[in-house]
């Protein structure tokens, strides 16, 4: 992760309804977490109003995004 999306990360919603800031979701994922149920056992996020509809999209799209990343660059 670069300086810059960490500093976004730390502005940015992750999870609008935990009051979760998206640089939790991204350290979740650094450490190892593969879907979104292990983000959100790690982070607590999930639980809102929404049942995790609005955060979950977001999780499947930064895993997405994080595999397409080690593919191409094969990591
Ligand atoms: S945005 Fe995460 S539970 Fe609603």
């Amino acid at each position: 992760m670069k300086p810059d999306d960490r500093i976004m990360g730390r502005l940015k919603p992750g999870c609008i309804c935990m009051g979760i800031k998206l640089h939790r979701i991204l350290e979740a994922i650094e450490q190892g977490a593969s879907s979104f149920e292990e983000v959100a056992q790690i982070t607590g996020i999930g639980n809102g109003d929404c049942n995790g509809q609005r955060c979950g999209k977001k999780v499947e799209e930064l895993l997405k995004n994080l595999s397409n990343k080690q593919t191409t660059t094969g990591i």
